[in-house]
């Protein structure tokens, strides 16, 4: 962020959910900042928050949900104080989304063209022929080929990788500052994976534009981020440039993370997994969060929390005994 204009700024971010066995908590004062043309990975195991916290910043989060944020701000700009019909029109325009499955954000009943077309009309006084060029454009854009005729097709004639292709087209449509893609490519196979994270870098230099990227696969993020947040039940553990953090990661989290990614990219060898499993939102362990499963616990972790960082110049982790760990991924 050094250097950076920051685009979006989230300050002390609390989410918690209304259930049957009371409230919980999903996101625990949740901090960070996207400059303005970064690409920001953020990373963690299913449930520790990534697509609640994503979801907060675009105002789309269910309605059992309880947002508390100190500040939002996209652009200097306020989304805490926004009523909800402001807000819709900041959607779309200055910030979109992309989801993992395509089919359940594009409508099956209507066709390419149609969803396309009203994104732009929606956001621009402009007229049905003016928005079919651009649409046409779009897809161009987005390497789809023979747009003029894809435009006519409904959702389900396309393959998983060409709906992806429409979705980006979509949320690119009114050059938005942010985009959020929410695990865009984990459901297609690794070569079409590949096609659309390049595609991704492409457009966000020839737009401007910042994005946050959620996955969990860190091969992702080694290819595609400029710095990555590690989320581990529901808060940071840990943040880095993204040099930094593969060449030393410092949460003993970030290191099981890395040695599991690791290990399935060289070879056949047995997965090495983090041991044990994400805690419950209803019983977070006392002390540090991560503590049950950690190799290198001590008494102290079971009791104090550990406050989030500043280390080693530009690097915040959430660990009291970081500095013993060496974090070196080779010793
Ligand atoms: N509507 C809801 N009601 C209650 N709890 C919810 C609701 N939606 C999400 N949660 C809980 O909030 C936590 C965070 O969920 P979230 O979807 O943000 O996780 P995630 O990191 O995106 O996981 P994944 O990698 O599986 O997508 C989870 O423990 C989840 O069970
Ligand atoms: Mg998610």
């Amino acid at each position: 962020m050094e250097n950076r204009e920051s685009l979006l700024k989230i300050e002390n971010l609390n989410v918690y959910f209304k259930t049957e066995n009371g409230r919980i908590q999903a996101v625990k004062d949740v901090s960070f900042e996207i400059g303005k043309g970064e690409l920001v990975a953020l990373v963690g195991e299913s449930g520790c928050g990534k697509s609640i916290t994503s979801l907060s910043v675009m105002g789309l989060t269910p309605k059992n949900c309880q947002v508390e944020a100190k500040s939002i701000s996209l652009g200097g700009r306020e989304l805490t104080a926004m009523k909800p019909d402001e807000l819709r029109k900041l959607r779309g325009k200055e910030m979109a989304m992309i989801f993992q499955e395509p089919l359940t954000s594009l409508n099956p009943l209507f066709t390419i063209g149609y969803q396309l077309t009203e994104t732009i009309r929606i956001h621009n006084q402009i007229s049905k022929k003016e928005a079919r060029d651009r649409a046409v454009e779009l897809l161009k854009k987005v390497e789809i080929p023979r747009p003029e005729s894809i435009l006519k097709e409904y959702p389900n004639a396309l393959s998983g990788g060409m709906r992806q292709r429409v979705m980006i087209a979509i949320a690119m449509a009114n050059n938005p500052t942010l985009l959020i893609a929410d695990e865009p490519t984990t459901a297609l196979d690794v070569t079409i994976q590949a096609q659309i994270l390049r595609l991704m870098r492409q457009l966000m230099k020839e737009y401007s534009a910042s994005i946050l990227f959620i996955t969990h696969d860190l091969g992702v993020v080694a290819e595609i981020a400029d710095r990555v947040i590690v989320m581990y039940a529901g808060q940071i553990v840990e943040q880095a440039d993204v040099f930094s953090l593969f060449h030393r990661p410092l949460h003993p989290y970030t290191q099981g993370l890395m040695n599991s990614t690791i290990k399935i990219n060289q070879s056949d060898e047995v997965l090495d997994t983090i041991n044990g499993v994400v805690p419950n939102l209803s019983s977070m362990p006392e002390g540090c969060r991560f503590h049950p499963r950690c190799p290198y616990a001590r008494e102290d972790c079971r009791k104090t929390m550990p406050e989030l960082s500043a280390v080693l110049g530009n690097r915040y982790v959430r660990c009291l005994h970081w500095e013993e760990l060496g974090g070196d991924q080779n010793g």
